[in-house]
């Protein structure tokens, strides 16, 4: 049997052990933000639910969970946007050409972007958050048809940490979706807005009983956002939020992850608001 092969057979009999993948291209995003761009050593490819993640590993260093950034349509592409913030993340941003990454998953429940078909979507992000909402993006992009008012808000601290600005603005103009970007701290060169994610959602025009809402971002900003879409009449149900917390295994066995009775690796990342209302501390209107 095939190296590839065998690794494939391997990794499906036993979840904790990953999947050998080539970087093809590598780009970056901000300062502190690369884009990596893999393609399995097997040649198969790695269906995906928007909002899944997988367990990325740097050979040697460690492995962490980094949602996947891609096209669902593109399975044979795996995409992940990575934010260096520590050991495992700056080794995984300085990945060239040609290096081997480990892969396991993809994990998780996504954001379940069809159950938004036939009315309005919100996708807000805060920072990072914009990496598992690019793959909503693409999905909605895709069958734009199927959806009416589609906005995008994005929050960044500065100008430069604004992500995938360019492809920003390619969805507004080319893709019938409202765009609106705020920066926490603003430089003379800025025209935009400058001030909290929250502040955008008073520009946006949608139905909040139709509407289907997907949040990404520091827990504090996804506490006011959630907020204040119940308070303009979106249902908490249709409130999704991305959250995080240490994951080991990705598979629900070593507990790491939980947070109350969810173990976020199986039972999220993604949950409405309904279930983490008030972990999240959003009162009842
Ligand atoms: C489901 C899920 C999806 C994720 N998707 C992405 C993604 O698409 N892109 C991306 O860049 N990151 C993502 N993350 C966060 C990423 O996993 C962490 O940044 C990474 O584990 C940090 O590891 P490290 O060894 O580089 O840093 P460490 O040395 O472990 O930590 C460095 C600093 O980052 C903080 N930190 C560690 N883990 C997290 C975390 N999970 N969330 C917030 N702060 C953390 C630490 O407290 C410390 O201050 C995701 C996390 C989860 C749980
Ligand atoms: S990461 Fe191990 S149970 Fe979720």
């Amino acid at each position: 049997m095939p190296v590839e092969a065998a690794a494939r057979v391997a990794a499906a009999a036993d979840p904790m052990l990953p999947r050998p993948f080539r970087v093809l291209a590598t780009r970056r995003e901000t300062h502190d933000t690369m884009t990596l761009e893999l393609a399995a050593l097997d040649g198969e490819g790695l269906p995906f639910a928007p909002g899944q993640f997988t367990m990325l590993q740097a050979f040697g260093v460690g492995e962490v969970p980094i949602s996947i950034s891609g096209d669902p349509g593109r399975p044979d592409r795996l995409v992940h946007t990575i934010r260096d913030v520590g050991g495992v993340t700056r080794t995984l941003c300085a990945a060239r050409e040609g290096d081997v990454l480990g892969v396991r998953g993809p994990y998780g429940h996504g954001w379940g972007v069809s159950d938004g078909a036939g009315g309005d979507v919100l996708v807000i992000a805060g920072g990072i958050g914009l990496a598992p909402l690019r793959a909503a993006v693409l999905e909605l992009v895709a069958s734009r048809d199927r959806f009416g008012m589609v906005h995008v808000l994005h929050g960044a601290r500065t100008e430069a940490d604004v992500l995938f600005g360019e492809e920003l603005l390619a969805w507004a103009s080319g893709s019938d979706i409202e765009l609106a970007v705020i920066v926490d701290r603003a430089a003379t060169s800025w025209t935009g807005r400058v001030g909290l994610v929250t502040e955008l959602l008073g520009g946006a025009a949608f139905d909040p009983g139709r509407t289907l809402a997907l949040v990404c971002g520091p827990e504090v900003m996804m506490r006011f956002v959630a907020a204040g879409l119940v308070a303009r009449g979106v249902p908490p149900g249709r409130v999704r939020l991305s959250l995080e917390r240490n994951m080991r295994c990705g598979v629900g066995l070593c507990g790491h992850c939980q947070l109350r009775e969810y173990l976020l690796c199986v039972d999220g990342p993604v949950l409405s608001l309904d279930a983490v209302r008030r972990q999240l501390g959003v009162r009842e209107l």
